[in-house]
C-alpha cells in the first residue's frame, strides 16, 4: 500500500510571499511527526521559491502547468520550469482551471508534460451536479480523455482527485460528499484505469477525495471511504486544521 497523499492545494492565496513562508513554517512545524503521510503543499507560482525553502517534510506542488517547454507563451508557466524548482507534484484539470476554458485536449497535453518532465500528476475530475447515488459519466469521460496517450509504465506517477464540483467549498451551497459517495467513485475511477491498464496496474494508482474536507471530516474520507489521500482547498489556509488533517492520515 503506497501512503496516504494529502495536498494542500493554497489555490491564489495568500497575497503575498512573507504570509506564504509563514503559512508553509505553521505547516511544517505541526507535520513533522506525522510518520506515513506524503503531504504536498501546492502554493501559488510566485511563492514557489519561498515555500520550497520553508519545507522539510512536506514537498513541493503546483496548481497547473503549460505543456510546451519554452517559447513565445506569455503568462504560461511550463512544466520544465516547474521541475527546475524542484516541484514534485503538478495538479492537472482543476474544475476551477476547467470552468475558465480548459479543456480535455489541454488537460492532457498537460498531464503529459507533467509527466514526461518526470514529476507527479494529480489529475483532477468530477461532476458538477450529481442526482442519486450514481457517479455521473461525465467522470469517466474526463479520466479517459486525460490519459488518451497516457503509457502503463507511467501510471505509477498518476494520482487522481475525485472533486465534486458542487462539494467544493467555493461552490455557493456546497456540501461535503459522503464517505460513500466518494468510495463509489473511487472504484468507478478504478475501473476504467483497470480496464485499460490492468488490475494490478490500476492498484497502485492513488485515488484522492477532494471537496470541502476539514479537519471533523477527513478521517471518515480515509478510513470508512478507503480513499488513498485528500485534496484540500480551504482548510489547507488554516494551518492548525491542516495539521489536524495530516494527523488523521497518520492515523492509519
Ligand atoms: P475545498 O477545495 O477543500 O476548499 O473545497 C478543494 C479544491 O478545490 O481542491
Amino acid at each position: 500500500m503506497k501512503k496516504f497523499l494529502i495536498i494542500a492545494n493554497w489555490k491564489m492565496n495568500p497575497d503575498s510571499p512573507g504570509r506564504a513562508l509563514r503559512l508553509g513554517r505553521a505547516i511544517e512545524s505541526g507535520i513533522a511527526q506525522a510518520a506515513g503521510v506524503e503531504i504536498v503543499i501546492a502554493p501559488p507560482f510566485p511563492f514557489l521559491g519561498a515555500v520550497k525553502a520553508a519545507l522539510k517534510k512536506a514537498r513541493l506542488g503546483a496548481q497547473d502547468a503549460f505543456w510546451i517547454s519554452k517559447g513565445a507563451y506569455t503568462g504560461e508557466v511550463s512544466a520544465y520550469q516547474l521541475k527546475h524548482l524542484r516541484v514534485r507534484y503538478v495538479i492537472v484539470g482543476h474544475s476551477e482551471r476547467r470552468g475558465l476554458g480548459e479543456t480535455d485536449e489541454m488537460v492532457e497535453k498537460k498531464l503529459r508534460a507533467v509527466i514526461d518532465a518526470g514529476m507527479n500528476a494529480v489529475l483532477c475530475v468530477g461532476e458538477r451536479e450529481r442526482e442519486g447515488d450514481d457517479i455521473p459519466a461525465i467522470v469517466g469521460e474526463q479520466l479517459k480523455r486525460a490519459v488518451a496517450g497516457m503509457e502503463k509504465q507511467n501510471l505509477a506517477r498518476l494520482a487522481i482527485a475525485y472533486e465534486p464540483v458542487w462539494a467544493l467549498s467555493s461552490t455557493p451551497g456546497s456540501r461535503p460528499d459522503t464517505p460513500a459517495g466518494a468510495h463509489r467513485a473511487m472504484l468507478y475511477i478504478r475501473k476504467i484505469l483497470a480496464d485499460r491498464y490492468g488490475r494490478s496496474a490500476a492498484e497502485n494508482v492513488r485515488i484522492l477525495y477532494g471537496g470541502s474536507v476539514s479537519a471533523s471530516n477527513a478521517a471518515s474520507f480515509l478510513h470508512e471511504g478507503n480513499m488513498q489521500g485528500l485534496l484540500v482547498g480551504g482548510a489547507s489556509l488554516r494551518p492548525a486544521e491542516f495539521v489536524e488533517i495530516v494527523r488523521a492520515a497518520a492515523k492509519r
